[in-house]
């Protein structure tokens, strides 16, 4: 009794909450999202180099499901103008997407910029600042390129002076009309997903590659950042932050919640401590759980590298704003008595022995993995603040997969409820400075292929001019861009 009269009354505060909701503050800004290697094609023309990605699909055609490649993909390469209308349709205030390592530098290093991949970049953000949207740019959305893989990509600990030169690169010939940067999307994935052989270069080596990886990452990261600080602030004033993927993870009951706090520490604040903490350096509780469980395995030292003090202090601080993709949430719990968690990052944070659930009320119609809580991204958010303090968080990816359909109506209500939590933590004080929808139009989905759609807009695969066509959550986020308001669904439209 007393249990439904607790249930009846959070409902209710929820929709007390949800019915008083404003519209979002002046200055909050809205963009949609893409990828280089998930929508540009073009993979072998001009001079473009050989991408991991290029490399993969190409040679282990069974790690993608549907055996596709990105080989033409959106042919945004070709068609970047049709992203133009569709994102001016649109309205939003900014596009975030990537750029190609490979294109920009076919070699992977600045003995030769290609013409042609510098042309692409420039002619598109021109297009967009000309249709008063800001460019929103991504260093590094996963594709290294083939040789520097060869050499180790993010294990070689060179891989921090061959990303900060073709930052520099980068910054040099687009600063000047850029003025938000990117420099790793979810380094989880690029190193955990990537050493769990879930995302190219598709390589099993998760207790050293991964965590070499993570320091590396980390490093290239710091290097770029102050990189931009150093050579092309003072000129450009622009911003520098790295984007991190955090699933909301709560304990499955009260007992698990040490657990909880350290499967956060290994999945996401191995990435955001050293950059965003006062103190800098991996996080205490993880450090010394690593450290132990090294020795115990007879290790000489902790697999998770440490750090010198003054990478320490290169890392710190190294950020303008804090990027968060959020997509989903799970809860908690330790294994039972000889159960052996799955590898999956959505199934297990398996090193610090963690096992993944989720709720029923999470289900969702989409992928598998996707499972919907929009308070997750509330809590998300709060969290953010007591462990970082007052930092202005930008949300740089969210969204949900659909059926192939133009009436998406579980993407309508995905990005509604999602947007409303956002409302909610501006109420809680959270300096939430701006929302992405992932993705502007459907794409290569990595190892799901085609077959998971996760656009605002449909692209018609099989038509050699890849239609983009709106569907039903293109016209409410047009909405949400119009009025600044989450409020109403996909019957009102
Ligand atoms: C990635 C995107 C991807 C999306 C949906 C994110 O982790 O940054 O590239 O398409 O998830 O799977």
């Amino acid at each position: 009794m007393c249990f439904r009269a607790v249930v009846i009354f959070l409902a209710l505060t929820r929709a007390l909450e949800v019915a008083c909701l404003k519209t979002f503050p002046p200055g909050f800004r809205f963009g949609a999202a893409s990828a280089a290697y998930q929508i540009e094609g073009g993979w072998n023309v001009s001079d473009k180099g050989e991408s991991i990605w290029d490399h993969i699909v190409h040679t282990r055609p069974g790690f993608i499901a549907d055996l596709s490649t990105g080989d033409v993909a959106c042919d945004s390469y070709h068609l970047w103008e049709e992203d133009l209308k569709i994102l001016e349709d649109l309205g939003v205030d900014f596009y975030r997407f990537s750029i190609s390592w490979p294109r920009l530098l076919p070699s992977g290093f600045p003995n030769h910029i290609s013409e042609d991949g510098c042309r692409y970049y420039s002619n598109l953000i021109d297009g967009l600042l000309a249709r008063g949207i800001a460019p929103v740019v991504t260093l590094y959305h996963w594709d290294l390129p083939q040789n520097l893989q060869d050499l180790g990509g993010w294990t070689n600990p060179l891989v921090v002076e061959w990303f900060a030169d073709y930052a520099r690169v980068v910054y040099s010939l687009f600063a000047d009309r850029v003025k938000t940067w990117i420099t790793i999307n979810e380094p989880c994935f690029v190193c955990d997903g990537a050493y769990r052989d879930i995302i190219a270069p598709g390589i099993e080596d998760y207790e050293i590659g991964a965590l070499l990886c993570t320091k590396y990452v980390l490093l290239a990261h710091a290097a770029a950042y102050r990189i931009y600080e150093r050579e092309f602030k003072h000129k450009y004033g622009g911003e520098v932050s790295i984007t991190n993927q955090e699933i909301w993870l709560e304990p499955k009951t009260e007992a698990d919640w040490e657990l909880t706090l350290l499967a956060r520490e290994y999945a996401f604040g191995r990435y955001t401590y050293p950059v965003f903490s006062a103190e800098g350096g991996w996080p205490p509780a993880l450090e010394a759980y690593m450290a132990e469980k090294s020795a115990k395995e007879g290790y000489p030292r902790s697999r998770l590298p440490a750090f010198t003090p003054e990478e320490i202090q290169l890392i710190k601080g190294s950020s303008d704003f804090f990027g968060l993709n959020h997509y989903t949430s799970r809860t908690v719990r330790a294994p039972a008595p000889g159960e052996r968690p799955g590898l999956y990052m959505f199934e297990s944070f398996e090193e610090v022995g963690a096992v993944l659930e989720s709720k029923p009320e999470w289900a969702g119609d989409g992928s598998d993995w996707l499972k919907v809580n929009p308070e997750g991204l509330r809590h998300n958010l709060n969290w953010t603040r007591q462990l970082y303090g007052d930092v202005r968080i930008l949300i740089i990816e969210n969204g949900c997969s659909s059926e192939d359909t133009l009436n998406d109506t579980g993407r309508v209500s995905y990005i509604r409820d999602y947007l409303e939590q956002v409302l909610l933590a501006i109420d809680d004080g959270i300096k939430v400075i701006g929302y992405t929808a992932w993705s502007l139009m459907d794409d290569f989905e990595w190892i799901d292929g085609y077959q998971t759609r996760f656009g605002l807009h449909a692209v018609d695969f099989s038509d050699p001019r890849r239609a983009r066509t709106a569907r039903a959550s293109a016209s409410y986020y047009r909405r949400v861009l119009r009025t600044r308001a989450a409020r109403g669904d996909h019957t009102e439209l």
